[in-house]
């Protein structure tokens, strides 16, 4: 028999279209949500199981908000907030249509889908949401692309705050965040970088996130290497790790 809806947002390419792989290996039934029609239909054909498809601007509240009351008949068992991208540049270079329209998808709508999945979820006590933060959520900042760290600061921040309401609540439903490092996508093209570091594949990540989404924990990151940033940047000054930062990230844009 199989299981109920997963719900993956930003399933056209990338980390996205990798997890819709895994669960659907899973037995879960899908609901695929992006931009890019042909680019849903087919993954959609190869993917063996039921797969509906909807298109959305999702960073248009209207559009998050109608794609919920499409979906408010079927019982979803998980929800993965993936959509979003990222910026990279000197702020004052960089577009404010670009910088609001990623607040709008990174940390709007990741919020709102949160809040109106989880009111559905805790009702029937169970299900999992993964919201996809970064690694950039668990540092301190990013400069020359200080609206997306900051964007992926809320996203962890948000997740593990409603965590700890779950926990104390002794919920059976699960939210966690996965905070990745370079991951090998279309993120780059879009961002407008190139990484310093080698990028994991994007079915590591997604295969690796939803393994440890399933024992329910909290904050993911998928490699030794990050893990070890992550833990290391907490015994530095934030100014000196800041400091340090925008040296790297500054070579990513005057090569
Ligand atoms: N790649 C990395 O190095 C990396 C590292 C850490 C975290 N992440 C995070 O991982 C997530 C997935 O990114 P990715 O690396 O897989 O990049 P990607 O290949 O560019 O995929 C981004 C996905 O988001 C969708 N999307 C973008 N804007 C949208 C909008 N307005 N409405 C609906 N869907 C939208 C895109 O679909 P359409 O264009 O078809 O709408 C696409 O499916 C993002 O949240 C990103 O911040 C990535």
């Amino acid at each position: 028999m199989s299981k109920g809806y997963a719900v993956i947002t930003g399933a056209s390419s990338g980390i996205g279209a990798e997890f819709s792989k895994r669960i659907a290996k899973e037995g879960y039934r899908l609901v695929l949500v992006a931009r890019r029609r042909e680019r849903l239909e087919q993954l959609a054909q190869e993917l063996d199981t039921e797969c509906m498809i909807l298109i959305a601007d999702l960073s248009d509240v209207d559009e998050c908000k109608r794609i919920m009351n499409e979906l408010n008949s079927i019982d979803i068992d998980v929800f993965i907030n993936n959509a979003g991208f990222g910026y990279c540049g000197e702020t004052l270079t960089i577009e404010n249509e670009t910088e609001l329209n990623m607040i709008d998808l990174n940390v709007k709508a990741m919020h709102l889908l949160t809040k109106l999945v989880l009111d559905k979820m805790i009702d029937k006590n169970a299900g999992y949401v993964l919201n996809v933060a970064s690694s950039a959520g668990l540092l301190p900042a990013g400069p020359y692309m200080s609206a997306y760290y900051a964007t992926k600061a809320y996203v962890t921040s948000y997740t593990q705050g409603v965590a700890e309401e779950l926990r104390r609540k002794h919920s059976n439903v699960y939210i966690g965040c996965l905070c990745p490092g370079p991951v090998d996508t279309e993120f780059n093209k879009v961002a407008n970088v190139e990484f310093a570091l080698k990028g994991i594949s994007s079915s590591y990540c997604a295969n690796y996130a939803i393994t440890q989404m399933f024992k329910k924990k909290i904050t993911i990151v998928p490699t030794f290497k990050m893990k070890a940033l992550v833990f290391f940047a907490r015994f530095l000054p934030t100014k000196l790790y800041i400091k340090i930062a925008a040296k790297q990230q500054r070579k990513k844009i005057y090569k």
